[in-house]
């Protein structure tokens, strides 16, 4: 109690600012000026987005139900926002960044992000959300660690390591994103980055033998899925997007575009260099790129060859299938991770997602969408839209909960939402007619991965569903010609996005937003708007033209 009245007290002028209701919560505070840099990754200088100087930005290391700070400047000249992949925003979609939650920060002018890492634990990393900023950096991990009296299912590592692994073009990201808007697909990536640079013969990495070290290694690349290993060294995975995995060992590891996860590996070779080596995966050309470990008295340089895990969509998918939740490890709180029991719920309502790319007749331009269905961007942030009961911004229902038919073929472009209800548990089977790997992710929340296969999904499919330990994670695969399904709890308030994390997919319309509705307008379920909101489109002139928003405390 002493301690909690001190902290009180200690950060009683913010509190008064931000929120009284989350002072026993510790708050961190972060000041990020987000600008434009000459950056070389890959040996040719392009423009790059800088945070603090930093490419890659810098990291968000906290702990379970830390208040998270962040003033993000913005001091390029394009209007900018953060979001957060992973962070799950409780209540409170009013922080997710997105054009369909936020305004854009203004060029020269600031916004101020108030989350909290809310009963979660794990690893994820935040991007530049707007145009095709996130070909160009403005990224960074996100750490939650778990609060010291909470269990975790694995001694703890002498030293852990950040290890942001992406695919990466030397065209700046406007010429990336001309190139979109004419209509046409994006050539192959230049090459692949480990922590913002193309492998080096120095040591990056230093650890002494004998002791473990956790890896957090995010995707945060635009389309290519990585495969990631350690040269004469197996990891053990501990966690995926917050959750406690069982501890299987690996070789290599599949990271598709916009997940995490955590590896656990021992430094207990001869004392020498290691190479860290990430490829590119299901590519006609393998990419690549190495960063070296080094041993506290290293009796030389790596060995040649570099090996790579095989590159096939079987030993990806058995690969996916075997990470599972550790049942009797907890999460952010005490209790087992098996005590809910997702499986013995009622699924209320399957939909079924199809992605697929088109030509348009006329002048041959590409779009992509779901379920026949390409996402227009719209003049007003969707949330403040529906907030501000301004009618057509959106249309609710606007996604169909099923594909067309076959051999329809004709895709609308709309700024579609689709509508459900808060606390319904739902079924999501992603399905991929393509060539390609596609990812799916939700924001707000996380799901249950219980199958996954190649072919066509039918309702015998649900015979073969993990109802016990399926990984609950935001981020999931949908293998070539296959099928992906996940069962989820909507129990976050608010507008979400549902996107292609293949980022020209998504940039092209392969999103929508899901709203979490219940009729009650209430704190309990949602946070009201923050009053540093900031307005634009409709809702700047529609407010009775005055910029007053309603006064009201960001009760949790
Ligand atoms: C901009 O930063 C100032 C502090 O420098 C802060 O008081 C203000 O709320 C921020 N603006 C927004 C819109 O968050
Ligand atoms: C690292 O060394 C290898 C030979 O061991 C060489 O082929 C490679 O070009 C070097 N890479 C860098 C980035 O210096
Ligand atoms: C890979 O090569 C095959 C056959 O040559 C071709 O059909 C396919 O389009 C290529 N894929 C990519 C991604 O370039
Ligand atoms: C699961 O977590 C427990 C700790 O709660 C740990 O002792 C056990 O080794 C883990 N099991 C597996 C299979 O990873
Ligand atoms: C789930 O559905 C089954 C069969 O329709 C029904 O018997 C059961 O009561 C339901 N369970 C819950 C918790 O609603
Ligand atoms: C929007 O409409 C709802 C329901 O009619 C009402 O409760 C709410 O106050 C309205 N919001 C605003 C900002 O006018």
């Amino acid at each position: 109690m002493a301690g909690s009245m001190r902290r009180a007290l200690l950060f009683a002028c913010v509190c008064l600012l931000v929120n009284s209701a989350r002072a026993e919560d510790p708050y961190r505070f972060f000041d990020w000026d987000v600008t434009y840099g000459e950056i070389s990754p890959l040996g040719v200088s392009q423009q790059g987005i800088l945070i603090n100087g930093q490419f890659p930005g810098p990291m968000v290391e906290c702990q379970t139900n830390d208040n998270l700070i962040i003033n993000v400047h913005n001091s390029l000249p394009d209007p900018f926002l953060l979001s957060w992949n992973g962070l799950q925003q409780r209540k409170d979609s009013w922080q997710d960044g997105l054009s369909g939650t936020n305004c854009p920060i203004p060029p020269g002018q600031n916004f101020t992000y108030r989350m909290q890492a809310k009963d979660q634990i794990g690893s994820f990393f935040y991007f530049p959300s707007l145009a095709f900023h996130k070909a160009a950096g403005g990224f960074g991990a996100i750490r939650i660690h778990s609060r010291p009296l909470i269990p975790v299912p694995f001694p703890s590592p002498d030293d852990e390591f950040t290890v942001l692994i992406g695919d990466w073009y030397t065209t700046s990201h406007k010429a990336l994103q001309d190139l979109l808007d004419s209509g046409k697909e994006l050539p192959s990536p230049d090459g692949v980055l480990i922590n913002g640079k193309r492998g080096s013969n120095g040591s990056d990495f230093n650890v002494e033998q004998g002791k473990t070290y956790r890896l957090r290694i995010s995707n945060v690349g635009l389309q290519n899925t990585l495969n990631f290993l350690i040269q004469g060294h197996s990891m053990t995975l501990v966690e995926v997007e917050g959750t406690h995995t069982v501890q299987n060992s690996y070789t290599s590891l599949d990271v598709h575009t916009g997940q995490s996860l955590s590896v656990l590996f021992t430094a207990d070779r001869p004392a020498r260099d290691y190479r860290i080596v990430v490829s590119t995966r299901f590519t006609n050309t393998t990419l690549r790129s190495t960063a070296v470990i080094r041993y506290a008295g290293s009796s030389g340089p790596a060995f040649e060859p570099l090996s790579a895990g095989p590159s096939d969509v079987d030993f990806s998918l058995s690969q996916a299938r075997s990470i599972r939740t550790n049942l009797t490890a907890s999460g952010p709180r005490p209790n087992p991770q098996g005590s809910y029991h997702y499986g013995s719920i009622n699924v209320t309502r399957t939909i079924r997602l199809a992605s697929s790319a088109v030509w348009s007749a006329g002048g041959g331009r590409l779009r992509y969408a779901v379920n026949g269905v390409s996402f227009a961007e719209a003049d007003t942030p969707l949330k403040l839209a529906d907030y501000f009961n301004i009618s057509g911004v959106f249309r609710l229902g606007g996604i169909p909960d099923a594909p067309p038919p076959e051999g329809e073929e004709a895709v609308r472009s709309e700024t579609a939402v689709m509508n459900s209800d808060h606390r319904s548990f739902v079924e999501v089977v992603l399905e991929n007619g393509e060539d390609g790997v596609q990812i799916w992710h939700l924001d707000g929340h996380s799901v249950f991965v219980v199958g996954m296969d190649v072919g066509t999904w039918s309702e015998q499919s649900r015979d073969g569903y993990n109802l016990v330990d399926a990984v609950s994670r935001c981020t999931v695969q949908v293998y070539p010609r296959g099928w992906t399904a996940v069962l989820v709890a909507l129990d976050n308030v608010g507008m979400w996005n549902m996107r292609s994390e293949v980022w020209a997919r998504r940039y092209l319309g392969q999103q929508f937003y899901l709203r979490v509705y219940t009729p009650t307008r209430s704190s309990r379920d949602e946070l009201p708007i923050p009053d540093n909101a900031v307005l634009c489109g409709r809702v700047a002139t529609a407010a009775d033209g005055s910029r007053s928003l309603p006064v009201s405390r960001r009760d949790r």
